[in-house]
């Protein structure tokens, strides 16, 4: 293994920083950067990504705002390109199921003349307990424009344990891997759970994408982010995603992890609630 770092981009996040924890663990040297860290790395400012990369062995991108949003297929394109000037040997991209821009970014990675491992992932466990829904789930109701579309949540551990072997594993180059969770839940289905081991009555209530848009808007969401989570709602959550694949434990040869257990241990935490 070489003493060269691997860089981590959004390495604070939910998933890099448990990549970091992994890579860490294995003795590995890591170079984490976001628009806060030393090194500082921002993608709406290209003049920032050299010196991320300099030197640096492989890495571990997680595009901000979000791999689906228009830009990001250029983006991934151009960073790609620097790149592999830097010289870096493998570039490891998470990417979101059924999105379009998602796709377009893999080509780009897939074109770049870097080895490449894709992890495209389903829609995180931990978007309950670390993200957008933690406030909601706090508050009593998550409420959503989506109805009884089933999708298989997938645990940022499991995406980081993918990704993790994925830097260091020769045997995952030029793969893509999709990973989701065991079994699709509806929204209702997933609020249920969490509001079960909470001990505490959480409803899930679909609204009108109107309705989703205004809330967010109110609760003072930048409107280009109320139009980016709009998005992902209309465009991927209509069922094309409710199969849950076997890929994670492929890789890890080990069953991924189940929303229950997620739920259960979040709880535990706190995060929602004594
Ligand atoms: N959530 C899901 O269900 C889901 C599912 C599939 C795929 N994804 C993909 O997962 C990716 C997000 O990964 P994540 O959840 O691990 O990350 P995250 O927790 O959302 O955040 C990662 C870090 O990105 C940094 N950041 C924000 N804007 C940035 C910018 N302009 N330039 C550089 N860094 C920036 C932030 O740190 P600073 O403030 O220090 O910059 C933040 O700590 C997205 O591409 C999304 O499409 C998400």
């Amino acid at each position: 293994m070489s003493d060269l770092p691997i860089l981590i981009v959004g390495g604070a996040g939910k998933t890099g920083s448990r990549v970091n924890e992994r890579l860490l663990a294995r003795g590995i040297v890591t170079r984490l950067v976001s628009r806060s860290t030393p090194i500082a790395f921002d993608w709406t400012r290209p003049q920032t990504w050299n010196n991320a990369l300099e030197g640096a062995s492989k890495a571990y991108v997680a595009y901000q705002p979000d791999i689906g949003v228009d830009g990001a297929p250029e983006a991934i394109m151009e960073f790609g390109r620097v790149a592999r000037e830097k010289g870096l040997e493998r570039l490891v991209l998470l990417s979101g199921r059924g999105e379009p821009n998602a796709q377009a970014a893999e080509v780009a990675l897939q074109t770049s003349g870097l080895d490449w491992t894709i992890v495209r992932a389903s829609w995180f466990n931990q978007n309950f307990s670390e993200g957008y829904l933690v406030e909601s789930v706090l508050a009593g109701e998550v409420a959503l424009p989506v109805g009884a579309v089933p999708e298989p949540f997938v645990d940022v551990d499991d995406v980081a344990d993918v990704v993790a072997a994925a830097l260091t594993d020769e045997r995952h180059a030029n793969k893509i891997y999709e990973v989701t969770g065991p079994r699709a839940l509806t929204f209702a289905d997933a609020v249920a759970e969490i509001a079960g081991f909470t001990g505490r009555p959480i409803r899930y209530t679909r609204i009108t994408h109107e309705g989703f848009i205004d809330g967010m808007r109110k609760a003072g969401l930048p409107d280009d982010h109320v139009a980016l989570l709009d998005e992902l709602f209309r465009v991927v959550l209509d069922g094309r995603n409710a199969n849950a694949t076997n890929d994670i434990e492929k890789v890890l040869e080990r069953p991924a992890r189940d929303f229950s257990g997620y739920a259960r241990a979040a709880a535990a935490t706190g995060v929602w609630g004594a």
